[in-house]
């Protein structure tokens, strides 16, 4: 992932020769295109025929993803599975979750959501040349209650259509698992949308705000990761519905109402299979296992020795932290500090 990246940027950024006329210039940045495309592992035909044509959003792209997966990092920071079995990170937009379980589904949608915002967040910074600000927003001049659109407001729907067109471009094999895929995807993608925020600014005389000039905003991603991490403790187990003349998964019915047909809803976090409970290592199941992962003994939460360990127990690792304190400011011009210590232990799995 991080090399891929790096690729990426470096080739993108290289200086241009200014003295390239422009026709050249056109076909030396659909070469680069041509060579970042293709060197991309884990593109479908689909996905890289995209990225030709846009390749600067395909950077954009690379930082949503990994929005994603760090706020996916932060958000299980302190449970058994960390985000890391995932693999999602060693691949730039191919999962390697073998197995249809809830963290797999909280994986896509985080990581849509943090596509769909860096594109948002890309086209209102002027980065990417097909958007900018919402435009829509920008014409409609009615004044309603003494406010009206102004600025720059987030055009979400690009946001939105861009990285559902990417990232659904995937799922090309009509079964459960790509439905599942879908879904989540969706789900990440109505969650940006649903935790967007306004802003306004006061326009009269000594800030009285006679008039209003407002304009849509995005929320900080953590909120994001926040309403996903909900919505993933709620998540749904789903089945596979068959229809059509060849008998293929047409769609998804939570498992609890198989009878009524019921579906799960589109902000709903759905996965087909039942999790492992991530103990031990097994790569086919995408567990990395929780030996030599730091916890605290104290806790009875995820966190927890016991919890973590899976009862295996845990070393100490007993050190001396020292740190600057007690500083003053002493004029003119020094600070001078004290320097203090204290013994810590440190508890990791066995
Ligand atoms: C997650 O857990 C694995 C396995 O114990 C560990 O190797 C990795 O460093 C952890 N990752 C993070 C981001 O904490
Ligand atoms: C360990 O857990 C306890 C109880 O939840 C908490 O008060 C403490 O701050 C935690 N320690 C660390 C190092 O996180």
């Amino acid at each position: 992932m991080i090399v891929v990246l790096f690729l990426v940027f470096f080739v993108l950024n290289a200086p241009l020769d200014a003295e390239l006329e422009r026709g050249a210039l056109s076909s030396v940045v659909a070469l680069r295109a041509n060579f970042i495309c293709n060197r991309i592992p884990g593109l479908t035909p689909r996905q890289r025929s995209i990225c030709r044509k846009r390749p600067n959003a395909i950077v954009t792209i690379g930082e949503g993803v990994q929005l994603g997966i760090n706020e996916c990092q932060y958000q299980f920071r302190n449970n058994r599975w960390n985000c890391s079995s995932s693999g999602a990170e060693n691949t730039m937009f191919g999962h390697t979750h073998k197995v249809g379980s809830r963290e797999a589904a909280f994986t896509y949608a985080i990581t849509s959501a943090g596509v769909t915002y860096s594109i948002t967040q890309a086209c209102s910074l002027g980065k990417l040349k097909r958007c900018s600000c919402d435009q829509s927003k920008k014409k409609s001049k009615v004044l309603n209650e003494g406010w009206k659109w102004g600025g720059c407001s987030a055009d979400i729907k690009h946001g939105l259509k861009f990285s559902r067109k990417f990232l659904d471009a995937r799922e090309i094999e009509q079964n459960a698992r790509s439905l599942m895929n879908k879904h989540n995807n969706r789900a990440g993608r109505k969650a940006v949308k649903e935790n967007m925020g306004t802003e306004c600014k006061c326009h009269g005389v000594s800030g009285s705000c006679t008039t209003k000039t407002c304009w849509t905003t995005l929320p900080p991603f953590r909120k994001i990761g926040d309403h996903l991490l909900r919505k993933y403790k709620k998540g749904k187990l789903v089945v596979p519905m068959v229809g059509g003349r060849n008998r293929r998964p047409v769609y998804l019915t939570l498992k609890r109402s198989r009878l009524s047909h019921t579906k799960p809803r589109r902000s709903d976090i759905v996965y087909l299979q039942k999790s492992p409970n991530y103990c031990d290592y097994d790569a086919s199941v995408g567990s990395l296992g929780t030996v030599g992962r730091k916890c605290n003994r104290t806790s009875s939460g995820t966190d927890g020795c016991d919890l973590m360990c899976c009862g295996r127990g845990y070393n100490t690792h007993q050190y001396t932290k020292t740190w600057q304190c007690n500083c003053k400011f002493h004029w003119c011009c020094y600070v001078q500090c004290n320097k203090c210590s204290e013994r810590t232990e440190e508890y990791a799995c066995k």
